[in-house]
C-alpha cells in the first residue's frame, strides 16, 4: 500500500482531476482506494456524488476533535464513508477553512493526518489526498501524511511560475521540521490548449525555470520534451496528460473516465500515473 497527495498551490491546475481519474483507473485494476478530501472547496467530496452539506462528519471534524482534549481518541476511520464508484471518502466541507486557526495552536499540527492515515493505511492499497491551492496547514499535512506527492502543473505558465516557489518550501520544510517530503512525479496537465501561444511560452518557461542555452523550440511537442528534461533533473517521474474531452461530464455524473469515456485523450496520461504510482505499492520512492 502508498499514500500519495496531489499538490499545487495554484488552483485549477487539476489536482482533483487527476486525484479522482487516478482512483478510479486504480480501482478498475481491482485496488482498494481510498480518497482523502482535504481541500474546503470539497470538489473530490463532490466529484464523488457526495454532498457535503449532508453529512454529519468530515475531515473538518477530524481536525477538529484531534485538537481536543483526547486526541488519541480520534481516528480517522470513524470518518470514512463508501461512494457509489465503489471508492472509500473521508469528505471535505467548506467548515475546515475555519480549522486553520485552531491547528496553529498545536504544537502536532502538521502530523494530525499523518497520525490518522498510518493507522488505516493496511486496509488500502491506495490511498490518495486531495489537498487545497493554497500553502497551509492542510496541504503540509498531506505531504507529510503521503508517501509521495504528485505536483500537478497545468499548462498556465502561472502554475509553471510557482515550480521555484514550492521547491523552496519543501526544502524548508524538510530542514525545520526535519521530514523528507518525496516528489515523486510531476503531470504536466492540459498540454495541448496552449498550441496558439508557443511563440512567447518558451521564452517564459526558460526565464522562469532558469535560462538555457538551448535555441527555441518549433513545435509543442519540443517545448514538452525540454520542460520534461528540465523538470526530471528534480523530480524522477514527469508524465503529460492532454486536454480531455470528458472530463467535466465525469466530474458531474461521478463516473470516472476510465468507465465514462475510456478513449478520452486524456487517459492515456492518466492511466500512466496511475500505473506509477501503482508501482509505489511498497511505499516510498
Ligand atoms: N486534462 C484536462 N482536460 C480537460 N479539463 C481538465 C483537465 N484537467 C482539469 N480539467 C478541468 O479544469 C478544471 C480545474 O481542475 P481541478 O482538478 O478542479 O483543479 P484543482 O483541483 O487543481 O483546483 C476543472 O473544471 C476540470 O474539469
Ligand atoms: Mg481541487
Amino acid at each position: 500500500m502508498t499514500t500519495t497527495a496531489f499538490i499545487h498551490h495554484k488552483g485549477g491546475t487539476g489536482k482533483t482531476t487527476s486525484c479522482l481519474q487516478i482512483a478510479g483507473i486504480l480501482k478498475n485494476i481491482g485496488r482498494t482506494v481510498l480518497v482523502i478530501d482535504t481541500d474546503p472547496q470539497a470538489n473530490a467530496t463532490l466529484g464523488l456524488g457526495v454532498y457535503s452539506d449532508s453529512l454529519q462528519k468530515h475531515i473538518y471534524q477530524y481536525y477538529i476533535q484531534c485538537c481536543s482534549d483526547n486526541p488519541e481518541k480520534v481516528l480517522l476511520s470513524d470518518y470514512i464513508i463508501k461512494t457509489v464508484s465503489g471508492i472509500d471518502l473521508v469528505p471535505s466541507h467548506l467548515d475546515l477553512v475555519g480549522a486553520e486557526a485552531i491547528l496553529y495552536k498545536n504544537p502536532e499540527r502538521y502530523h494530525i493526518l499523518k497520525k490518522g492515515v498510518d493507522i488505516i493505511k493496511e486496509r488500502y492499497d491506495h490511498i490518495l489526498i486531495d489537498t487545497p491551492p493554497f500553502l497551509g496547514q492542510f496541504l503540509i499535512n498531506g505531504m507529510i501524511a503521503a508517501d509521495n506527492s504528485v505536483m500537478v502543473f497545468s499548462s498556465d505558465i502561472f502554475a509553471i511560475a510557482g515550480y521555484d516557489h514550492i521547491n523552496h518550501i519543501i526544502n524548508d520544510i524538510n530542514d525545520i521540521l526535519g521530514i523528507k517530503i518525496n516528489i515523486g512525479m510531476a503531470l504536466l496537465n492540459r498540454w495541448n490548449s496552449h498550441y496558439e501561444k508557443t511563440e512567447t511560452f518558451w521564452e517564459k518557461i526558460q526565464q522562469l525555470l532558469g535560462s538555457t542555452s538551448e535555441p527555441k523550440p518549433d513545435s509543442l511537442q519540443e517545448i514538452r520534451t525540454q520542460l520534461e528534461k528540465r523538470i526530471s533533473v528534480e523530480i524522477p517521474e514527469v508524465v503529460i496528460i492532454s486536454e480531455g474531452k470528458e472530463i467535466s461530464h465525469s466530474l458531474k455524473q461521478s463516473i470516472p473516465l476510465i468507465i465514462l469515456a475510456p478513449d478520452d485523450p486524456a487517459m492515456p496520461g492518466f492511466k500512466k500515473a496511475a500505473s506509477i504510482i501503482d508501482s509505489w505499492k511498497s511505499g516510498r520512492k
